[in-house]
This record gives structure tokens, sequence and C-alpha cells, in this order.
């Protein structure tokens, strides 16, 4: 059939530009050892950053959300699928974040990919009167969010505030959003978002900061980026995600409780999809006391003695260590196949790295993104740092 035969040229396409891309099946839990198509392996790329994916307080909890609340929710959220977990966990984001924010509440989306998409289209849906801001090195999930919005959208480029005031400036919409991610997902580099927010409190706007990769992991108790830089404001809307530092799964925004009420009246991938587990709610409530206490404090101090330990142990000569103080840790190799073969060397020795390419990231700039996480030991991090400088000492130009 000939609609079969184009689909197979195209993935033949993929296929000679090393494009294609193959899963591998996990058989254990999310942890630095696991088991990867019947091999033991030892892992750099999952972005569970607190080790908490396999937490035993957090899978008690899971099962007993599950005693409490069954395995689903049978509904979307306003028809019958908000049960009382949903509630609680909202309660409890809200007043962990909301210090950041002004009037918070919180409201809790089954992944953070719907979360970006329903604060954009919620905030912005269609409005002649809306403008939308966002960072070149945007999440696909920003970008997707910013095309569903159907308003004007002007892409500024990385981290270029002037750029970005020009823009402002020039702007006309009586609401302006200006869109981020806090820790850029595929290099690891922190937007400067007290400047942005200073920019935004000028402009009228409404800053959005995608946390998902700074809610739990940065901040002195885990809040996440605002903590971090010490932000306050009512301009503010903050999106967390819980698959990733937090170890469950969903995503949350906590904002002005006019915005939340906005999103739950408006937001498309809120109102019309079934709600999350109630289960996962309820260990999330165990995530967040983790993440908020004693042991999450410890998990992040040792995730940055690890940071610091890989920053100080790599020594590159060819690849390029984009600088990053965070736990995504991305070397720069160039071209797909090159990387595919660096990434392919370093799994036969058992070390598992994200090999990420175009158009994830830039042509040209295929890359082996290395996260980092409190599960993992100094001895385990040295290992990495050993084979990655003994293989770019080592393996010829192509
Ligand atoms: C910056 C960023 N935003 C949003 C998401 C989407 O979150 P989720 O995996 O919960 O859909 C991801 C990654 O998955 C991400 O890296």
């Amino acid at each position: 059939m000939e609609l079969i035969t184009r689909l197979k040229q195209h993935l033949q396409g993929l296929e000679e530009r090393s494009l294609i891309r193959r899963r591998r099946t996990v058989e254990t839990p999310c942890a630095p050892r696991l088991t990867v198509d019947g091999r033991e392996m030892l892992a750099f790329c999952s972005n569970d950053y607190l080790g908490l994916a396999a937490h035993p307080a957090i899978i008690k909890a899971l099962q007993e959300g599950a005693d409490l609340y069954g395995a689903g929710s049978g509904a979307s959220h306003l028809i019958s699928g908000h049960s009382r977990a949903h509630a609680q966990l909202e309660e409890r984001l809200a007043s962990f974040v909301g210090s950041n924010l002004e009037h918070a509440r919180a409201l809790y989306f089954c992944t953070g990919y719907m979360a970006n998409l329903a604060v954009l289209t919620g905030l912005a849906a269609g409005d002649a009167d809306t403008e939308i801001f966002s960072e070149a090195l945007n999440h696909a999930s920003l970008i997707d969010g910013t095309r569903l919005s159907r308003v004007k959208t002007r892409v500024y480029p990385h981290a270029d505030l002037a750029a970005l005031a020009a823009l402002l400036a020039e702007s006309k919409a009586k609401t302006r959003i200006v869109v981020t991610d806090s820790v850029f997902s595929m290099d690891g580099d922190l937007a400067p978002l007290p400047a942005l927010l200073a920019l935004c409190e000028q402009y009228g706007a409404w800053l959005v900061v995608d946390d998902a990769h700074g809610f739990g992991a940065l901040g002195e108790h885990g809040r996440g980026a605002l903590e971090h830089f010490e932000l306050h404001s009512p301009y503010l809307v903050y999106v967390g995600t819980l698959g990733k530092s937090a170890g469950v799964g969903g995503a949350f925004v906590a904002a002005h409780e006019a915005v939340i009420e906005t999103l739950i009246q408006k937001a498309r991938p809120y109102i019309f999809t079934t709600a999350a587990p109630p289960a996962l709610a309820h260990a999330l409530l165990a995530s967040v006391d983790i993440i908020a206490g004693e042991e999450g404090a410890q998990r992040r101090a040792h995730l940055a003695a690890l940071v610091a330990q890989w920053n100080e142990g790599l020594q590159l000569q060819r690849w390029q260590a984009l600088p990053s103080q965070t736990a995504i840790q991305p070397v720069i190799i160039g071209e797909n196949a090159e990387m595919m073969g660096i990434a392919a060397s370093l799994y036969q020795q058992g070390l598992w790295v994200g090999a990420i390419r175009p158009p994830t990231v830039p042509l040209g700039t295929a890359r082996l993104r290395v996260t980092l996480s409190a599960g993992h030991t100094a001895q385990e991090v040295a290992q990495l740092i050993n084979a990655v400088n003994t293989l770019e000492r080592t393996r010829h130009e192509p």
C-alpha cells in the first residue's frame, strides 16, 4: 500500500541520518543500578534527581493510596474524578510553593506536558490582545502550548534580556506572557529569572516558569527555582513537574487563585482528560514530605557534591562540557553518528547515558546528556568520569 511505503521511506531516511530512536526495556525499578534488556547497567539518564522513584516510603504510600482510592479515578476532574487525594495534594503544594506567590492555589495535572499546554492555552486562547514571548531553548511542551494558544508569539534568543526587553517595549498587547524553562532541560543552565521577573513587572507581563527540573532539586527546602532565586511576585505562574525529582508522575501549576480558577474553567488539557489515579496523588503527599524535610535536604546536599565532583573531574579537550551547576550535565559531541558511537561505547562498558539528537537539540549539537542523582555514589560518578575522559583521549576522530 502506498501509504505504508511512504512511512517506510520516511523511517529509512531517519535511519540513514542516525536519527532513528529506539527504546530499551527496563526490568527493575528506576535507580542508578538497573537491569535493561536483561543486562545490569549503571544509569546516568533518568530525571529522578533525588533518587525518590523507588523510595520505600513513597512505594508504601502508593500502595496505601490504592487501598484507599482504588486503581483509577474513573472520570475527569470536573465530572467525578476529583478525589480527596487530589484536593489534599493541591493544598499541600499551594502551601509549599505559595510563599513565593500571592494568593496561591495549585492545580494538579496528569503530566507536565499537559500542564504547559494548559497554562498557555488557558491564559491566552486565541485572544487578539495577547502576545507570548518564548525563550528559544524552551521545552517542546511550551512550544506546542504557544502553537495551540493561537496568539502572536515572539521567540527571544537564549537568555537575551536586551532582546526580550526590546520585544516587550514594542508590543501593544494588553496581556503579555513571558515563558521560560527555569533549568534548561538539554543544557542544564539556569534562566536569569530575577532579571526576567523585573522585566515582567516593568511591562505588566505574566512570567510563566517551567520548573520541571528545579522543583525538589533547587532551593534550600526543595521549593525549586523561585526559592533558589528568592523570587516573590503575583506575576509568577509556576509549573512544577512531579515525575522527576518528586519521583512519581504528574505536574502542578501554582499561581494566583484567579489564574488557577481560569485554568479550571478554560484549559482543555485539564478539562477533557481523565484525572490521574488518586493513588498517585496520595503517594505524592509522601514525596513532598520527603522533599521538604531533613532527608530532602541531605539528598540535595549529596547531589550538589556529585555535581561538583563531575565538574572537577571531567577533563575534555575535544568534546565540550557545557557549564552547568545542576544535575543535568551535557557533553556536546556534534555529529549524530559520532555521538551515537560514543554512547554505544559507554553502554558496552555498562554505563547508560542519554544520547540526545536533533530535533530535540539544534543541528550539529548532538550530545551526551548525563544526569546525576542523589541515588548515585561518589564511586559511581568517578567511574563515569573516568570512562568519558578515557574515551575522549582514545577515540579517533571520525
Ligand atoms: C522542561 C520540561 N518541561 C516539561 C516537561 C514535561 O513534563 P512531563 O514529563 O511530566 O510531561 C519536561 C520533560 O518531560 C521538561 O523537561
